[in-house]
């Protein structure tokens, strides 16, 4: 049988699920029905973005990472971006809804919220963000509580995946670290000889260009007439203090993984070094695309409702904010860009050969 766009796209079942907690979309008002169709869409991008995490989860756990699949995965990188922008803009839709459009049914909806949004949950966890940074109404046993089934009988589907999910090891950002924890570092990799101070000897180096660059814009502040230079030189050096304790962190595995992060921003225009350099600058594009997504259905709520306390129970659009400023996964890729400097100014790399491309073609 040939196939046709209704039963490919299953529009008659798609369009049969706006009906609301009465199941009859004959007695549910249009502004009902704009609240239902937002948050299902916003649900399908979900499922989409949770379908690509998986697959750069599966990818950047191998070990190695296959050569030709890292184009993919910055398309997948990619995608995801623009999952969350699109997404974005739909609160755009729901806005359109005044407070009282939305008073109008909004005591049903209690104790229900975007709270109990299993594949938030989900995406949360396989990037990694950790329980125990959870702020508030999202710790963990009070959004594990939220999904749970009220009457206590049976298993919630919502809380049945995100339960799976914390099981879904390891999360993007562990598998992510692994990858960088393996970047050879002026051409040595983690379990050769020697490498530990191969890698102190490259942060040493770094940090002391630091010093140096920040002398050179102090001097510059200065000349330019700030008002009190001895407290400016003051806050200059504590720049150059929180660079070295960041870089030189206790722990080991981590100290690889920033001096890795900072090796590949640094020597980024070097051929083997420029896809790693991609991934690290699109997987804070895409973080920074869900920290949109929270500071804007923040805005959108303070629209609707004002200050007033969430269906689910939060403080509503203080506790939004607060997830939209904590709530934070690749914090060593967002933290080294406050220690760039100028590539003229960067220790010079003696021996790129380890990063060019090595391929030669017969005449
Ligand atoms: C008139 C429209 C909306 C209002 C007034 C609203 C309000 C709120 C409030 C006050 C919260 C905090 C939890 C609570 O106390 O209930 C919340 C959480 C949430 N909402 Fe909305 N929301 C709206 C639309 C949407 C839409 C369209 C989505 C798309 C999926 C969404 C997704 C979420 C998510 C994921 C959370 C959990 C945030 C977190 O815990 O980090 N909301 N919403």
């Amino acid at each position: 049988m040939a196939t046709n766009y209704w039963d490919y796209v299953r529009v008659e079942e798609l369009l049969r699920l706006q009906g609301g907690l009465e199941d009859d979309e004959s007695k549910v008002s249009d502004h009902e029905v704009v609240f239902i169709v937002v948050h299902q869409v916003f649900e399908l991008w979900f499922k989409l973005a949770l379908r690509e995490l998986t697959t750069l989860r599966d990818l950047f756990n191998s070990s190695p990472v296959p050569e030709n699949a890292i184009a993919g995965a910055s398309a997948s990188m990619d995608r995801l971006t623009r999952i969350f922008r699109a997404a974005v803009s739909h609160f755009e839709v729901v806005e359109s809804l005044n407070t009282r459009d939305y008073l109008d049914f909004r005591d049903k909806l209690f104790p229900a919220s975007g709270f109990q949004s299993a594949q938030m949950r989900e995406m949360e966890i396989i990037l990694g963000l950790p329980d125990d940074e959870r702020i508030g109404m999202g710790a963990k046993e009070k959004y594990l509580d939220a999904l749970k089934d009220p009457s206590g009988q049976s298993e919630s589907p919502a809380h049945a995946r995100v339960m799976a999910r914390q099981q879904d090891t390891p999360t993007l950002l562990t598998a992510v670290g692994n990858w960088l924890h393996r970047t050879p570092i002026r051409g040595s990799q983690p379990d050769q000889a020697g490498d530990e101070a191969i890698v102190d000897g490259f942060l040493e180096d770094y940090v002391a260009a630091v010093r140096s660059s920040v002398d050179e814009t102090l001097a510059t502040v200065i000349a330019a007439g700030a008002s009190d230079p001895e407290a400016m030189a003051k806050r200059y050096d504590a720049e150059v203090e929180q660079a070295r304790t960041f870089f030189f962190c206790d722990d080991k595995r981590l100290r690889r993984i920033r001096a890795a992060v900072l090796f590949i921003e640094s020597y980024r225009e070097l051929p083997l070094l420029s896809w790693p350099r991609k991934i690290q600058a699109q997987l804070v594009e895409f973080e920074q695309s869900m920290i949109i997504f929270r500071q804007r259905h923040a805005r959108m709520v303070e629209r609707v409702i004002g200050r007033r306390i969430g269906t689910g129970g939060s403080s509503g659009v203080d506790y939004l904010d607060a997830t939209a400023l904590k709530y934070r996964v690749f914090k060593d890729l967002w933290a080294v860009r406050t220690f760039q400097i100028r590539a003229d100014a960067l220790p010079p790399i003696e021996d790129a050969s380890p990063y060019e491309f090595n391929a030669t073609f017969d005449a």
